[in-house]
């Protein structure tokens, strides 16, 4: 039986943390009180103007590859999740691959979950792994959100941040990625969106971030308790054996609706919201490799990944580490 584990982790953030106050002297009508009561976050990081995802990425993926112990020629597969892509082709994938120098034909490409795009990424390469195709997989989340947000409004622009973060999953003979489970719903394609093409040279629709936060809200806690459920069902766990939860970080409060949800205490979930603010794609990773580097998640430990996002779409991966 082949299994895919994950050998290393990575993850970068560009730049210094940017505060809520810091947002305050550029000019957004809020205050630090406003957004940290209703979301958690104090900081965010925002790339320079000519940095792109796929720049993010390949600093997040030689964090990962280092960890893994292996080399950018050991990978064989690439996936990368992005909903800000530097172009709108080729892939990230495929530039990051170029960065990273990997010439042995590996297959690259992008998937597009929104903030499920690493789970959805993680549990495609796993499926790779285990049919015996493939043996190392780079699954890379990177985001420059701060490019699709409209900075003249406040309810959504203070949300978010730029960031990436990534995984080495290589073939085992010992479990690691125990279960997985995806799910998307597009009758709710309008509660979070960008709805704006590039059409014959112009940018046509609203090339901005629109979301309805209640409904958002609403949709999130549900699901992530659901997902959650479901893929520790498959694994055949209880929710009690899961030693970690680390859930896509779009807002403190879903992440403590959820935790109390699923009977789980806060000291069981990895919240990095507070310093990132909402990296869509990227949150899932950045906050599995911060807590492995301090220390907080070991080897031999169980996690439960779980996201949310655009679409909608919504997935989960249960990890023995
Ligand atoms: N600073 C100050 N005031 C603000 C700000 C701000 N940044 N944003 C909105 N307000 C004001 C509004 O103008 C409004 O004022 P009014 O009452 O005078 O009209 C008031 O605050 C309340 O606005 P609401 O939009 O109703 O605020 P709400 O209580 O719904 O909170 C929030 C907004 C935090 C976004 C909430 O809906 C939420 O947490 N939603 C979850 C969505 C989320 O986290 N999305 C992240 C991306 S989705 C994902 O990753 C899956």
């Amino acid at each position: 039986m082949i299994y895919a584990r994950v050998a290393g982790t990575g993850s970068y953030l560009p730049g210094a943390p940017v505060s809520n106050n810091d947002l305050v002297a550029r000019g957004i009508d809020t205050s630090d009180e406003w957004i940290a009561e209703r979301t958690g976050i104090r900081t965010r990081h925002l790339a320079p103007e000519d940095v792109t995802s796929s720049q993010l990425a390949y600093e997040a993926s030689v964090r990962a590859i280092e960890a893994a112990g292996c080399t950018p020629a050991d990978i064989d597969l690439i996936i990368v999740a992005t909903s800000t892509p530097d172009y709108v082709f080729p892939s990230t994938a495929t530039l990051l691959q170029a960065k990273l120098g990997i010439t042995n034909g590996a297959p690259a490409f992008d998937v597009q979950a929104v903030c499920t795009g690493f789970a959805y990424a993680l549990s495609t390469a796993e499926k790779f792994i285990r049919s015996g195709s493939h043996t190392r997989a780079l699954v890379v989340g990177a985001e420059v959100f701060s490019r699709i947000l409209d900075w003249n409004d406040r309810g959504t622009c203070v949300l978010f941040g730029d960031g990436a973060g990534a995984v080495v999953l290589e073939a085992s003979d010992a479990p690691g990625i125990l279960a997985t489970a995806l799910h998307a719903d597009g009758s709710h394609n309008k509660i979070l969106c960008v709805p704006g093409q590039v059409n014959r040279g112009q940018v046509t629709g609203d090339p901005f971030l629109r979301m309805d936060g209640q409904a958002v809200f609403k949709f999130a806690v549900k699901v992530l308790g659901e997902v959650a459920r479901e893929v520790t069902e498959i694994a055949g766990l209880a929710l009690e054996d899961v030693d970690w939860l680390i859930p896509h970080q779009a807002n403190v409060r879903i992440l403590q609706a959820t935790a109390k949800r699923l009977g789980l205490s806060m000291d069981k979930v990895i919240s990095t919201v507070g310093q990132h603010g909402n990296t869509s794609a990227a949150s899932i990773p950045l906050a599995l490799d911060l807590a492995v580097r301090d220390g907080r998640i070991q080897r031999g430990q169980r996690l439960l990944l779980e996201g949310v996002g655009g679409g909608f779409t919504w997935g989960a991966a249960l990890v023995q580490f």
